[in-house]
């Protein structure tokens, strides 16, 4: 078997060109109705061209209450599917699939922003969310579970090849999973059966709106890196019990936005000498499951890729480094052995946060 990451590969019915995907990536270029704006057209048409096989959208809120930010797009009116269609036309010309990376961010969601009550499992205030969240009642659950359901029915009828649900990063499906922010003491909440059922039904509902010639995926935190967080066993459990009812492949990250040193976008990642802080439970998963496995987080060399193939990796998922150098992939398969050129600063959030949307923003020597 070939340790190349540029031979083709499957993911669910669909046949990518190549292992390399484009991990969902907020763009702070969304219109604040939630449409995709022409600028993101744009950064979608650079990213067709930049040699990846399956781009992912940033994280889209299921439901205004779910939203995070004003330029954060929305998948939950006609209007959104519309201006959805755009970004897949180019992506569609390039013959690279798309999927939409689907949120709520429940306690991490933002008042200021919708004008609506946070709500995440329980009612504790956690250090991440901005103010004291109300806790979901089973029927909004229910509700929840169906605004996902419907934002994926959506996706598929925009044109998009599948979808991922964003089950990692402290977002609200990652705080039913994670013992520390699910405090409930019903069906939802307690032992890791209940903590898993949002999840299970998310999907469950999503499959049955999309049907099973859509490939759908889960993004899910290895390990919330912090106590009393989610932990690698399992997690690889709640994955495999999705895997036997149909789920089509998973992308392993790791902690949220305070978990420090090990955040989902860790930073001070150097070419083959920290690369993939999340690799233990990257190779875990790919041990014990029989769906492609998406390492992400952290990866910069064509020399660590081959060795994340070889040790059974079917994906590789690239975000930053495609900010800083769109076209890094069509480089590596031209022959380039220099690594990605992305110093892991984050400084590409500062434009975006003053409006301008994400771009890279290191300070050079
Ligand atoms: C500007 C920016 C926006 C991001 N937006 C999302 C997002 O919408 N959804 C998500 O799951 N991860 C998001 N991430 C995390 C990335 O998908 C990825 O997991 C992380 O950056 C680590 O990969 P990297 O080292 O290749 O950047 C974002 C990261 C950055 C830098």
């Amino acid at each position: 078997m070939t340790n190349s990451p540029f031979v083709p590969t499957t993911l669910g019915r669909l046949t990518l060109k190549n292992r390399f995907i484009r991990s969902a990536t907020w763009d702070g270029m969304g219109f604040n109705d939630g449409s995709f704006s022409p600028a993101q057209v744009e950064l979608f048409r650079n990213l067709s061209l930049g040699g990846a096989g399956l781009l992912t959208s940033g994280f889209i809120a299921v439901t205004p209450q779910g939203r995070r930010n004003r330029e954060q797009n929305m998948l939950c009116e006609n209007q959104h599917v519309q201006s959805l269609r755009k970004i897949v036309e180019v992506v569609k010309r390039e013959e690279v699939a798309l999927f939409a990376q689907l949120v709520h961010c429940g306690g991490y969601a933002s008042t200021e922003t919708s004008n609506l009550p946070i709500v995440a499992p329980g009612d504790n205030q956690e250090p991440i969310f901005e103010e004291k969240p109300q806790a979901l009642t089973e029927n909004q659950i229910k509700e929840v579970i169906t605004q996902f359901a419907e934002a994926a029915a959506r996706a598929r009828e925009a044109g998009c090849d599948g979808v991922q649900i964003h089950a990692a990063h402290g977002y609200l499906v990652s705080q039913f999973l994670s013992p520390c922010t699910n405090q409930r003491t019903d069906n939802y909440g307690g032992n890791p059966e209940n903590r898993a059922r949002f999840l299970n039904e998310v999907y469950e509902k999503v499959r049955n709106y999309v049907g099973t010639d859509f490939t759908v995926t889960i993004k899910i935190n290895g390990s919330d890196y912090f106590k009393n967080g989610l932990e690698c066993a399992e997690s690889i459990k709640i994955t495999q019990q999705l895997a036997e009812i149909g789920l089509d492949g998973v992308e392993v990250s790791g902690g949220n936005p305070i978990s420090i040193p090990l955040t989902p976008i860790p930073k001070e990642i150097k070419a083959c000498d920290n690369e993939v802080p999340f690799k233990n439970e990257v190779f875990a998963f790919t041990e014990s499951l029989s769906i492609p496995v998406a390492a992400v987080a952290g990866i910069r060399s064509l020399e660590m890729i081959e060795k994340l193939i070889a040790k059974g990796v079917s994906l590789i998922s690239l975000c930053r480094p495609l900010i800083c150098e769109p076209d890094l992939i069509n480089q590596w398969q031209a022959g380039r052995e220099e690594p990605s050129r992305c110093t892991s600063c984050n400084r590409c959030f500062i434009p975006a946060f003053k409006g301008k949307g994400i771009k890279c923003n290191k300070k050079t020597a």
